[in-house]
């Protein structure tokens, strides 16, 4: 029997009573950090929540957190369940869903991630434009839940070209660089082969992790707009220097991760004020 999103999101509401959270946020490897500036309403460990897929990994607290960052009411989950992990990729769907259910129209994810590009190393963010989703898995095979959205639905723009625009905006302000392009989602637990990496290059990707799109397709399955942005942690195999490891991920996940803290924080404020400006301006229009 897989899991029910409705009977998670009943739980969850029961935890934060009237709280409606408009953002949702996934916290990659080493990111938690963004969890703590949250001014939180109801901290939930995932354990405690019905329903709710199970993370195995270190440096994955494995919390949901309700309350407002950037004055914008999010959910944000610190830790998240990877395809690797063996478990069925039908409930990778389940947080996103369990969002969707309580009122979430946008999502932000976070990795860690290897990059393709010498001069995007280390303590770099890159701002994912689209995706290959190389496991082979998908959290949507299977029979469609037609509450969430169509069996067959367009990958085109998956990745918001507006909220793209805005939060790049936001970096230039900020003076945080900030590269774009194409994850690859690699199956993992291993790293990848140097020939495995010499593939992908040809294939277009500029980044490579082993997460993320489990949680995006599900996103826009149901209809929510999504941005996503890589911490470049390393380079990939073949062009580390360093030999690629988990400790390694989380040590270098600090180096970005207070640029991504600042970046979010700022792009969750000034969405805030579009998004009133938005529903003001539909109801002078008369159709709220
Ligand atoms: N490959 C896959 N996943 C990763 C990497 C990588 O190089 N770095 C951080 N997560």
């Amino acid at each position: 029997m897989s899991l029910n999103p409705y009977v998670a999101s009943d739980f969850i509401q029961s935890r934060a009573p009237g709280f409606n959270p408009r953002v949702g946020i996934v916290l990659g490897s080493g990111l938690g950090g963004l969890a703590d500036e949250i001014d939180a309403v109801a901290s939930i460990p995932f354990a405690e929540i019905p329903d709710f897929p199970q993370s195995t990994v270190e440096g994955h607290e494995g919390r949901l957190i309700l309350g407002r960052l950037g004055g914008m009411p999010v959910i944000c989950m610190q830790g998240r369940i990877h395809l690797y992990e063996g478990g069925d990729p039908q409930d990778l769907a389940v947080p996103v869903r369990a969002m969707k259910l309580l009122g979430v129209e946008i999502l932000l994810v976070t990795n860690a991630a290897g990059s393709f590009h010498e001069e995007v190393g280390p303590g770099r963010l890159m701002l994912i434009s689209d995706h290959i989703n190389f496991t082979g898995k998908n959290p949507l095979a299977g029979e469609n839940d037609e509450r969430f959205g169509p069996r067959f639905f367009s990958m085109e723009e998956a990745y918001d070209p507006t909220l793209r625009a805005h939060i790049k905006a936001v970096a230039k302000e900020l003076d945080i660089e900030l590269s774009e392009g194409v994850y690859l989602h690699y199956l993992g637990p291993n790293f990848e082969t140097p020939a495995e990496i010499n593939a992908f290059r040809i294939l277009g990707a500029d980044a490579v992790g082993m997460s993320t799109t489990p949680e995006v397709l599900a996103a826009r399955h149901a209809g929510m707009r999504v941005v996503a942005i890589s911490n470049i942690t390393n380079l990939v195999a073949g062009l580390s220097k360093t030999k690629l490891s988990h400790e390694q991920t989380l040590e270098c996940a600090k180096l970005a991760a207070g640029d991504l803290e600042k970046l979010v924080v700022i792009f969750l404020e000034t969405l805030k004020r579009e998004l009133l400006k938005a529903h003001i301006t539909e109801k002078s229009n008369g159709d709220d």
